[in-house]
């Protein structure tokens, strides 16, 4: 198969299929192991980061190190010429004259899509407002596998802030390309927003519940979100659902043994540091594989033909 990747614009996970996160996956397992790692060495990346960012930006930069690329970066927009007014296209069109590739980070909705619009160089979504984290999902995703031996069949609840957190959208549309059965779980004000639930229910068994309780013994994944607190248009929405969902460690004696936690992190409360030691805890693994697939998206994104 043809490297689907190359040169190609990370927007939406809705722009890549089954064949495609094979592929992906494969060359990742691939390169774990045989990490060509002077194969980047004439490439660049420019992260920009309008929104605060850990894992996101640390694992693109350290993926792009382990191939010996390079990567200039901002993560703080009020140390860049934005804090004097300058537009978003010049920002970006600026960064475009200094590298191969760039990772956006934005709190508005569509704004990746509109870069790769007017940019040379491919862009990655590294999370746009509510909508869509591609490159989280692509990691969620591989990360099921590898804990799991495979996604179709699994039994798999996403618990949480489903209305306003992104990573549940690209993971319900990377997923709908598999036949997991999949369990929504959230309080009623953060239930998954009614278009893209209707969409998804087409693409998947979906069920939607108020508690894990009722569910817990079925599931072999849970992937638990924090409240997305800075997008409330009204903080008096927030106080009264913040604290209102977390993982009780003493439900878990009802899981089965085998069941995964994970976490795009960061974690706020929802779950308690205890949970950490149990062999359900995953989301430090997670963590582990998201270097390993923004390494491998990065190289096939420069490589056209991966020896892979
Ligand atoms: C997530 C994000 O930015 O959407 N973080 C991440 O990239 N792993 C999740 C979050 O902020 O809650």
């Amino acid at each position: 198969m043809k490297n689907p990747f190359y040169n190609r614009d990370i927007v939406s996970i809705k722009d890549f299929q089954r064949p495609d996160l094979d592929y992906l996956f494969k060359v990742a397992d691939n390169l774990k192991t045989n990490l060509p790692n002077d194969s980047l060495s004439d490439k660049s990346i420019g992260l920009m980061f309008f929104e605060p960012s850990t894992r996101t930006r640390l694992s693109f930069e350290s993926a792009m190190n382990s191939l010996a690329g390079n990567s200039i970066s901002f993560g703080d927009p009020s140390s860049t010429s934005t804090q004097k007014g300058e537009n978003l296209s010049d920002s970006l069109l600026t960064m475009d004259q200094y590298v191969d590739a760039i990772i956006l980070r934005h709190a508005s909705e569509g704004v990746s899509r509109y870069a790769s619009e007017i940019c040379q160089s491919p862009i990655i979504n590294a999370g746009s407002g509510s909508e869509e984290h591609p490159t989280q999902a692509m990691l969620d995703v591989f990360t099921i596998m590898k804990e799991c031996g495979k996604v179709d069949g699994l039994n798999i609840a996403i618990f949480g802030d489903l209305k306003y957190g992104r990573t549940v959208y690209s993971l319900l549309y990377a997923l709908s390309n598999y036949k997991p059965n999949i369990h929504l779980v959230s309080p009623k004000p953060l239930q998954l927003r009614p278009d893209p639930l209707l969409e998804l229910q087409d693409r998947l068994n979906i069920t939607t519940h108020d508690n894990l309780q009722d569910i817990i013994s079925d599931l072999d994944v849970i992937y638990t979100t924090r409240i997305q607190k800075e997008r409330f248009p009204d903080l008096q929405e927030y106080e009264r659902v913040k604290g209102s969902y977390k993982i009780d460690i003493n439900l878990l004696n009802q899981a089965k043994e085998n069941l995964i936690l994970l976490h795009p992190m960061p974690r706020s409360d929802e779950i308690p540091s205890e949970i950490d030691n149990t062999v359900f805890a995953k989301y430090f693994n997670q963590v582990s594989y998201g270097k390993l697939i923004r390494s491998t998206l990065l190289y096939l994104i420069f490589t056209e033909n991966s020896s892979f």
